[in-house]
């Protein structure tokens, strides 16, 4: 089994990293567009010319699915167009649900973290009504953390102090739960944590999606290929600076894995 995830950059790696613990014997195709970072501050019709460029090289390399690891482009793209192609394609949305599933009858509120993009979108706006029956979500906008993440500035005092000033405005100790509505936001967990408090929750969509993944490919779950996941930055094969880069990405999932 062949699958390729995609993502503006390197936020889509906390997928992978996510997809290679539950699919151990696939192989993966990661490609972030790093000419293209951040989608976030970018319009859905420029997003839907860069999806289209990566769609089209995902199938070239015959990947069984793909996976759209950023919730901005999920949002940009339309069902239709989603199911114009040959091969499954899996896209994620902020863990709204999940996050009133487990934790919405409590009292604390929950904040929905994401790009300007998923945050201004009609998508996120009608999930928010469907799940949110007693009016506990509230959204907030970060795209400097995207920028942050892609120059390794994980957990950096800038980014705390960006997030510090972002959140001025809220009641952190009115929140429980964050939902982590932008794959970038997975290196700042320890950051949201020591603004929020230890006991701050998280919710995203990494588990879920790969979860979608299994049930789209069933029966290729237990090929026993080799493993192993080819990484491309914007339709180019990474060269050793860049892999040192999306090791120490991988490093800092794996660190903060078992933050929830
Ligand atoms: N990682 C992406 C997401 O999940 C967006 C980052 C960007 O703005 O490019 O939304």
């Amino acid at each position: 089994m062949k699958i390729g995830i995609f993502d503006s950059g390197i936020g889509g790696l906390s997928v992978l990293h996510r997809a290679r613990k539950m699919l151990p014997g696939a192989q993966f195709i990661y490609y972030a567009d790093e000419k293209h970072v951040p989608y976030g501050e970018k319009t859905p019709e420029e997003i839907r010319v860069f999806i289209g460029e990566i769609f089209g090289f995902m199938i070239e390399r015959r990947a069984d699915a793909i996976v759209i690891a950023c919730n901005t482009a999920t949002s940009a793209v339309t069902r239709e167009y989603r199911n114009s192609f040959s091969v499954p394609i899996i896209g994620m949305e902020p863990a709204v649900k999940k996050a009133v599933d487990l934790y919405g009858d409590e009292d604390r509120r929950i904040l929905v973290a994401a790009t300007p993009i998923t945050i201004k979108g009609q998508k996120l706006h009608e999930l928010v009504e469907r799940v949110d029956t007693r009016g506990m979500v509230d959204l907030i906008e970060l795209p400097a953390l995207v920028r942050f993440a892609e120059k390794g500035m994980f957990e950096s005092g800038e980014a705390e102090e960006y997030l510090r000033s972002a959140l001025s405005g809220y009641e952190l100790s009115d929140y429980g739960t964050i939902v982590l509505g932008c794959t970038h936001f997975n290196y700042f967990k320890r950051s949201f944590r020591r603004i929020f408090g230890e006991d701050i929750r998280f919710t995203d969509g990494n588990e879920g999606t790969v979860k979608q993944v299994q049930r789209l490919l069933p029966d290729r779950e237990d090929t026993n290929e080799a493993g192993g996941t080819e990484f491309y930055f914007s339709g180019e094969r990474v060269g050793a600076e860049q892999r040192r880069f999306i090791d120490r990405c991988l490093a800092q999932l794996d660190s903060v894995f078992d933050i929830e």
